[in-house]
C-alpha cells in the first residue's frame, strides 16, 4: 500500500472531514444523487461536493464562502439553492448569484477521484459559468 500524496505540487490536497481525516470517496458517493457533501478543501476551506445523478462527483466543488462578506451558508434542497443566512444572498446549484447582495459567483475548485480519495485542486481554467477568467485567480 502506498499512501497517496496529500499535497500536490499544484497546491492540491485530498478532501478531509472536519476532524482532519481523509474522506474515502466511497463514503461521499454512498449519499443519494443531489447531495451536497461538505468537506475540508483547499486551505481547509469548507467546500461542497455534488453527487450527480449518475452517482459520480461533479468535476467542480463550490467553496462555502459567501462572496458578500464571507459567511458560510447551507444548501437548501427544497429551494435548490445555497442560501446565505447573514444578509440573504442566494446562489443557484452552480454557485451563480440569484439574489444579492453577493456581487460575484461562488469560487470553484477542481474535483477528481484519486484511488480511494478525492483530490481538490485550484481551479485553473476559465469559469464555466461566465466563460471568463475566474475572478478569484
Ligand atoms: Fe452572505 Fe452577506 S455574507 S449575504
Amino acid at each position: 500500500f502506498v499512501a497517496p500524496t496529500e499535497v500536490g505540487e499544484d497546491g492540491s490536497i485530498l478532501a478531509k472531514d472536519i476532524n482532519g481525516n481523509l474522506i474515502p470517496a466511497s463514503q461521499i458517493l454512498a449519499e443519494p444523487p443531489g447531495t451536497r457533501a461538505l468537506v475540508a478543501g483547499l486551505g481547509a476551506e469548507p467546500t461542497y461536493l455534488t453527487i450527480q445523478s449518475d452517482d459520480t462527483l461533479h468535476p467542480w466543488g463550490i467553496v462555502d464562502n459567501c462572496t458578500h462578506l464571507g459567511c458560510t451558508f447551507p444548501w437548501n434542497p427544497n429551494d435548490n439553492q445555497f442560501q446565505c443566512p447573514c444578509h440573504g444572498s442566494r446562489y443557484d446549484p452552480d454557485g451563480r448569484v440569484v439574489r444579492g447582495p453577493a456581487p460575484l459567483p461562488l469560487k470553484l475548485v477542481s474535483v477528481n477521484l484519486e484511488g480511494e480519495y478525492i483530490r481538490i485542486s485550484p481551479w485553473t481554467g476559465i469559469d464555466p459559468r461566465t466563460g471568463q477568467k475566474p475572478w478569484w485567480v
